[in-house]
């Protein structure tokens, strides 16, 4: 017995696979094993294969007379390889491939071990213990625009990834609320509406046209520049007529943001720009003694090889910019809070930014020169959203898309499918509304989550709610399927789960069951290389695994019933912590 019952395969196999390379070769050291699931063309040999035998025999072929090629190295391995309950046989092919065929009745006990004891048994483990993830981080006043929409989607699943992952996850709001803006908009509200005490602007509609009115005035009136230009450092040195005015501004913001945000159930700790303002002297003089800083134009700026542009600290004018911010959360971060991985979530435009800030840091020394140790910093970058014409994305209503139009859409398009299904007769208004909310917010979320975050995808409420394909829709059918199975044998499965067996005779229990094995892994990659289309994958592919057993095996009145119900059981939950992680409400019935 191995111990435990880790559900990470491929963590397992490669602690054996270490320690038979360390007796096989044991002079030689640092030499790693590859281990990974097979490609589909090699499953028939085995489930995983270690496919770096060829790679180490072409190190080791110079210096050791010991095998006469990389087959006979991987048999040398094979044999040393320490007895274990998990591995049932092993071969070696072709020019040296090692496949590993895993016992049927381990990973039976594995998933018997899961249904008794949790699922937060196959969380992934990992040394880091805090990470910030930046994410959603709208532009007070502007338009929370479909972009902060994908940050707020893919930042919340990389971060509940890392808290089932034991994780402390710092979520964090870093809004827009400090920048030249504010001055244009009290500027603009002080001369056009004098001793009004900014009670006009009450609601986030007023604040838009508010914007979009000082804007113009500040692109085509040069006195009106200067004078927001003005009121800009009047705001920044803590003149109270002139934070009263901004914070009233933000709080508009800030209860339309919260709405979108608690509609999506995200949670988030706004910290914004205005909140690192104390700790920007410090750090320019840190910087500054660290001989990085220079005068450029009357600016202050930090040059970095092959950037064109530098970073700009302190500007001509005396102010600072959206770097200086970022460099002085970038400090608190890691100096305050002690975060050791930080995770900004933006569109891909901003990419040079953060290429350039992340570059300034390591040369202050902040981060390790290079990308692998810790503290980390990585920029999730993502593509654009285009409306069905290809063109800029905007809703029938209006020209530009506001997030809660767009919820409020896809639920009303899901209430009407389920309404067309009958399922109004059938539920309470209760359940109809919380179901279409599910399902709705459901669609519109794994529809940004299952490609990969870097391409540009077109907005289709007609794809994303169909129950065909890549759906939520289609994957909240099959889990809400997989529990009207389990309702329907009257079987009491906590019950079932402490007494029962599971068994995996059948070449697709056998596929299913390797399949929700890998969920751990699948996890523990997506979250490393902060990929959340790879556990969609995952879950798509569990479904279609599923429907596989399904349709060659029967459950209920079987004479295997009891194994097959607590392998639903296992499917189900697995779905369900997939779907938690995207931060998708799972359905029990559809
Ligand atoms: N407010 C910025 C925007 O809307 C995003 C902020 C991202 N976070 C950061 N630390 N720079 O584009």
């Amino acid at each position: 017995m191995d111990g435990e019952f880790g559900g990470n395969l491929k963590q397992q196999l490669k602690k054996l696979f270490d320690e038979s390379l360390k007796l096989t070769v044991s002079d030689e050291h640092g030499l790693e094993p590859l281990v990974a699931a097979s490609d589909a063309k090699f499953r028939k040999l085995g489930d995983y294969q270690c496919n770096n035998v060829m790679g180490i025999w072409s190190i080791l072929k110079p210096k050791c007379s010991q095998f006469n090629g990389a087959p006979a190295l991987g048999q040398a391995i094979v044999s040393n390889l320490p007895t274990s309950e998990l591995v049932k046989s092993c071969s070696v092919t072709g020019p040296g491939f090692i496949n590993v065929v895993l016992s049927a009745e381990y990973m039976a006990k594995s998933i018997e071990n899961m249904l008794i004891n949790g699922i937060d048994t196959w969380a992934p483990t990992t040394s880091v213990k805090r990470v910030v993830v930046d994410f959603c981080s709208p532009n007070i006043a502007k338009e929370m625009h479909v972009g902060h929409l994908r940050s707020t989607i893919i930042g919340d699943t990389i971060a509940r990834m890392l808290e089932y992952s034991k994780v402390e996850v710092l979520r964090r709001n870093h809004v827009g609320d400090w920048g030249t803006q504010f001055g244009m908009l009290i500027e603009y509200l002080f001369e056009e509406l004098p001793g009004s005490d900014n009670e006009v602007v009450t609601t986030i509609g007023e604040l838009q046209l508010l914007y979009r009115k000082s804007k113009r005035k500040f692109d085509h009136d040069p006195v009106f520049k200067e004078k927001a230009q003005h009121a800009v450092v009047r705001l920044q040195s803590g003149d109270p007529v002139y934070v009263k005015t901004w914070a009233k501004i933000c709080e508009i913001s800030r209860t339309e943001a919260n709405k979108v945000l608690q509609r999506l159930q995200v949670k988030l700790e706004e910290k914004g720009e205005s909140f690192y303002k104390p700790y920007i002297g410090n750090m320019i003089e840190e910087l500054n003694n660290k001989g990085l800083v220079q005068e450029s134009d009357g600016a202050r700026v930090i040059f970095i090889k092959d950037f064109k542009t530098p970073l700009m600290l302190v500007k001509s004018d005396g102010g600072f910019t959206y770097s200086t911010t970022d460099m002085a959360a970038l400090w608190y971060r890691l100096n305050e809070e002690k975060a050791e991985w930080i995770i900004y979530v933006t569109d891909a435009g901003q990419k040079e930014h953060f290429d350039l800030f992340f570059k300034a840091a390591r040369k202050a020394g902040w981060l390790p020169d290079n990308d692998k140790t810790y503290p980390k910093v990585n920029h999730v970058d993502f593509g654009l959203v285009s409306g069905e014409d290809k063109k800029r994305f905007r809703t029938r209503a209006a020209d530009v898309v506001r997030l809660i139009d767009l919820l409020d859409e896809a639920k009303t398009r899901s209430k009407a499918a389920l309404i067309e299904r009958g399922k109004d007769k059938e539920w309470t208004l209760e359940e109809l509304d919380q179901t279409a909310e599910a399902v709705g917010y459901g669609a519109l979320k794994f529809a940004d989550l299952k490609n990969n975050r870097s391409t540009n995808y077109t907005f289709s409420f007609d794809q994303m709610l169909c129950d065909k394909g890549k759906t939520a829709v289609y994957l909240l059918y099959a889990h809400a399927r997989i529990c009207s199975i389990i309702r329907k044998s009257g079987k009491d499965m906590n019950e079932l789960k402490n007494t029962g067996k599971l068994a995996l005779d059948h070449v697709e229990e056998r596929a299913l069951g390797l399949h929700l094995l890998q969920f751990s892994e699948t996890v523990e990659e997506a979250s490393t290389k902060l990929l959340p289309h790879l556990l969609c994958e995952y879950l798509y592919e569990l479904s279609e695994h599923f429907s596989k057993f399904y349709s060659n095996c029967q459950v209920n009145g079987s004479t295997e019933e009891t194994s097959r119900l607590l392998l639903c059981e296992a499917t189900a939950i697995v779905m369900r912590k997939c779907f938690h992680v995207l931060g998708i409400t799972p359905v029990y019935k559809l």
